[in-house]
């Protein structure tokens, strides 16, 4: 039985499909006799194997895949000059089959090797070369061209732009567009193989390695300069297919938390002990931020409640501001019930009340003055948001918490896991002061029966991790 001849078995046999799709059944036994199934008819075939759940990936290219589930898929090209970089254009070619949005950035010295003509041609769109155009800052300015891409890949990378992204250059539009954008970036570096092996170059992939940058390796081979060694351009078709893989395997992930409501508290709070002074924390909420992103991609209904920060807001379903302990208890047990919940946020654990000598509490709402006799503060403390969720009969499927600790690391952890009941702990060491509002972290997953030591990464790879992590464990509930 030929592929055809299984699928249609699959979706029911010659006759219901014949009638889903309201066609003469002869055709479909011509699909079957040829092995093929006219190209106008793909989609219909696509609808009605989603339908049924079938899984069709064997049957069809994976171009029409994408056509179907109708993703937008947007992909930012940006081709540097380097010799290799007339090869791009095969590539914008086979991104064209599909229904892929592409764009292209043709950098300066690109455009010594091929023109913004040829890429429009091509491309059926304009092509962008200008980071100063009075035109394209009045329609797509360079924030908006980092921004509308899924993907940013770049190739070839020449190795001054990966010396400019690795160190943050942003002096043309290329550069800046990388700098100004979350999309994932792909480079695909081609150069004379000296320059590969510089150890300026080698330092600078490093970085950007760390940094969650993705790579495609140059292969290795005659160069176009007459030298040999590692520099050459992969073929456009290898690049293409490295670009695809990444899309599906992230289609797939896009529904991985489908109809799963994740609460996320992240942040300091601030406790104020007068209209002017407070007390709070370091906390950025960067750690807390790069979960909610991480899980909305995933497709969950994310509902972040934050403290005071100052870095941009991740994509999420809902963002509820608090500023005190108490504001986000409220807020938090409002929410309920969820299915996960996740306590990143830096809590104040107590807010200070100040006294003068008699006892008295003194009016806050005006400043505190100095020469108040005996002036003291009394600790009260703030209900604890994790344990107390985690302990109610709301309690979440799955209940994260954050454990920052100076020493016994471990140890503490682990006692908190249990006092407050919660399925998984994300402990990390701040006793050096460089965890908070940096972005790399190094933390321990501490679970009842298991305890991981994660390797430095930055925190948006730890929020992939521990995404990870979590759906994991939602399997194993569910099961
Ligand atoms: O007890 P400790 O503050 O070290 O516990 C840390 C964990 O508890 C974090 O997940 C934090 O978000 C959460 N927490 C909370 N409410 C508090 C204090 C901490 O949810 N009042």
């Amino acid at each position: 039985m030929n592929k055809i001849s299984q699928l249609i078995s699959l979706l029911g046999g010659t006759g219901v499909v014949a009638e889903k799709l309201n066609i003469q059944p002869s055709a479909i036994s011509n699909w079957k006799k040829l092995n093929k199934i006219p190209n106008k008819k793909h989609e219909a075939i696509l609808k009605l194997s989603s339908n049924l759940d079938i899984n069709i990936e064997n049957f069809f290219p994976k171009k029409n895949i994408l056509n179907v589930k109708d993703t937008k898929v947007r992909i930012l090209l940006i081709i540097c000059g380097g010799i290799a970089c007339y090869k791009s254009l095969e590539i914008i070619r086979l991104i064209k089959k599909t229904n892929i949005e592409l764009d292209v950035v043709l950098t300066k010295s690109a455009q010594k090797f091929i023109t913004p003509l040829l890429v429009t041609s091509l491309n059926e769109r304009k092509c962008y070369t200008d980071l100063f155009s009075v035109e394209d800052e009045t329609k797509m300015n360079h924030i908006k061209l980092a921004r509308k891409p899924n993907i940013i890949l770049v190739a070839p990378a020449t190795a001054n732009i990966l010396a400019k992204l690795a160190n943050g250059f942003a002096d043309d539009l290329a550069s800046s567009i990388l700098l100004a954008s979350f999309s994932k970036i792909i480079l695909a570096p081609s150069m004379n193989p000296i320059m590969w092996n510089n150890l300026a170059t080698r330092e600078n992939c490093k970085k950007l390695l760390d940094r969650g940058v993705k790579f495609i390796e140059p292969d290795t081979g005659d160069m176009a300069c007459g030298e040999n060694g590692t520099g050459r351009f992969p073929e456009p078709k290898l690049i293409f297919d490295i670009i695809m893989g990444y899309i599906n395997k992230n289609q797939t992930l896009v529904n991985q938390f489908k109809n799963i409501s994740i609460l996320i508290t992240a942040g300091p709070t601030i406790e104020n002990i007068d209209p002017i002074r407070f007390m709070s924390n370091k906390s950025s909420g960067k750690q807390g931020f790069e979960i909610a992103s991480e899980l909305a991609k995933r497709g969950a209904k994310v509902t972040l409640v934050t403290g005071p920060v100052n870095i941009p807001y991740p994509n999420c379903d809902n963002i509820i501001k608090v500023t005190t302990a108490q504001e986000m208890f409220d807020v938090v047990t409002r929410q309920l019930p969820t299915d996960i919940l996740i306590c990143s946020a830096a809590v104040a654990d107590w807010k200070l009340i100040p006294k003068i000598s008699s006892n008295k509490n003194i009016d806050i709402n005006n400043k505190i003055k100095k020469n108040n006799d005996n002036l003291s503060f009394e600790a009260v403390e703030n209900p604890d948001i994790l344990g107390t969720v985690a302990k109610s009969n709301l309690r979440p499927k799955i209940v994260v918490g954050f454990s920052a600790e100076t020493n016994n690391l471990k140890k503490n952890a682990y006692s908190k896991l249990i006092s407050k009941n919660v399925d998984l702990i994300i402990a990390n060491d701040v006793s050096d002061n460089k965890v908070f509002g940096e972005d790399f972290n190094k933390v321990c997953l501490i679970e009842k029966n298991n305890c991981e030591e994660w390797k430095k990464q930055t925190k948006k790879s730890i929020a992939v991790h521990l995404a990870n992590k979590i759906n994991h464990l939602l399997t194993n509930f569910n099961q």
